[in-house]
């Protein structure tokens, strides 16, 4: 019996897929096929894959062309797997020509013909959700450079502040951003996201806003009653939540590693932007870092504090250049440090009654963590290949959430209304 392998994302089926499913068939009496899973994926650069591991595979089965069906997870897994199966032939499509030879070594390598004129980027993007993004350069800038390389979103924006006029290309307000668009990207200043949000959701649009998305706990309740009563999105953006590292770094806490989690300490500095944001005077240090430093705080200990105390010390040019918060919970202490104009060690502390996390700088973006015991032997690295920028994983998830028509399982409404709680009490201290 000649056995034929072959892999790929097989993402939203397609006649190009069938066809090669058959060519490679046709090679031999048994076709294995692997289906790559979204982590390896996100490894080759592909960040946007639109369906889950097992809805692909399912495709691929349905098909009934292949004989064998299972998911691809690591770098090096082919020769496992011709290896193992005794595969004569691994066969892939001409697009690929020359990439495989490295196979040769253990069976036959062929590049088939491929079917042109279909791919599944192609169909990713048929049906592209239209985002204007408000707001003000340079986040502006940044927003719709990254957003080229996410499938299936078009961006189109409006700044204010600098580059202005070089920016507001296609709409001249908001008014015409909202006509011309499915949803709204919102980053401008914290104190007038609430109505910026407000009127995109009374217009019908799906809004991703920058965190805080609302000043006080009041509006941002007001705004999830708005978007569950018109069937839409309200995404809270916080890069932080999206990338696997972090996702993982909160499961493994939950799962009690480290035992119960008795003090959390997180610091978030920068000097980046700071000419810039004293020029716009709209924000400081805590409105700027505060809900990415708040976020691993509620995700672990809740968002039923006893007490919260929060000192500052005040900028020249900002409000406040340095922020120190400390939550009180009933069995535990969270204390966060955020600066802006001011740098420190941006690293994160998780400390249980088993053992730590150490999460160096810089913590919010870092795809390495350590779990650490009291016997250094048992100590445990873990490592997330990077995943692009968070930006571009943020969006591929919205756009997952408007498709789906699900609300942000990432960010759960009662931490961005908790978020938006204490920033009201840092603005009444001020
Ligand atoms: N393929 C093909 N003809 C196409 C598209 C894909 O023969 N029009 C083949 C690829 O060469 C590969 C297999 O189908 O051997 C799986 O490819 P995959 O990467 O899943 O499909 P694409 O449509 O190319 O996906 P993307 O657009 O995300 O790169």
């Amino acid at each position: 019996m000649t056995k034929v392998i072959t892999y790929g994302t097989f993402d939203l089926l397609h006649k190009g897929h069938i066809n090669i499913l058959k060519r490679a068939k046709a090679l031999g009496d048994y076709l294995l096929v692997g289906v790559t899973t979204e982590n390896f994926d996100v490894t080759r650069g592909k960040i946007n894959v639109q369906q889950s591991l097992m809805e692909r595979i399912e495709a691929v089965k349905q098909t009934g062309i292949a004989d064998e069906v299972f998911p691809e997870e690591y770098v090096g897994q082919k020769i496992d797997d011709i290896k193992r199966h005794g595969v004569s032939i691994f066969a892939v499509g001409s697009d690929w020509e020359g990439h495989f030879d490295y196979l040769k070594e253990y069976c036959k390598v062929v590049y088939l013909p491929r079917t042109e004129g279909v791919s599944s980027t192609q169909k990713r993007s048929e049906h592209t959700l239209k985002i204007g993004a408000i707001g003000e350069d340079p986040v502006i800038s940044k927003l719709k450079k990254l957003s080229k390389s996410v499938n299936g979103i078009e961006m189109n924006a409006i700044f204010s502040k600098r580059n202005f006029a070089e920016f507001n290309d296609k709409y001249n307000n908001f008014e015409q951003l909202l006509a011309g668009n499915d949803a709204v990207y919102v980053a401008v200043q914290p104190e007038k996201r609430y109505e910026t949000v407000k009127k995109a959701l009374l217009q019908g649009k799906h809004v991703i806003c920058e965190s805080p998305v609302a000043c006080n706990k009041k509006q941002a309740q007001e705004l999830f009653n708005i978007a569950k009563e018109k069937g839409l999105v309200l995404f809270d953006s916080i890069k932080t939540a999206y990338s696997t590292a972090f996702a993982r770094l909160i499961l493994l806490i939950k799962s009690g590693v480290i035992g119960e989690v008795k003090s959390i300490d997180i610091t978030c500095t920068s000097l980046e932007n700071y000419e810039w944001l004293k020029e716009t005077k709209y924000y400081s240090s805590f409105t700027g870092w505060g809900a990415v430093a708040l976020l691993p705080v509620f995700k672990l200990l809740g968002i039923d504090y006893e007490n919260c105390y929060i000192n500052t010390v005040d900028g020249e040019d900002l409000e406040d250049i340095f922020t120190k918060l400390t939550l009180v919970y009933d069995n535990a202490l969270a204390t966060v440090n955020v600066g802006v104009g001011v740098k420190s060690e941006g690293d994160m502390r998780i400390s249980g009654t088993k053992g730590y996390v150490y999460v160096p700088a810089p913590w919010w973006k870092n795809g390495y963590f350590e779990i650490r015991y009291e016997d250094a032997k048992d100590n445990k690295p873990y490592f997330y290949e990077n995943e692009g920028e968070g930006l571009q994983t943020e969006l591929v998830h919205f756009l997952r959430c408007v498709n789906d028509k699900k609300q942000n399982f990432y960010i759960e409404q009662e931490i961005t209304e908790a978020v938006s709680a204490i920033m009201e009490q840092f603005k009444c201290k001020r």
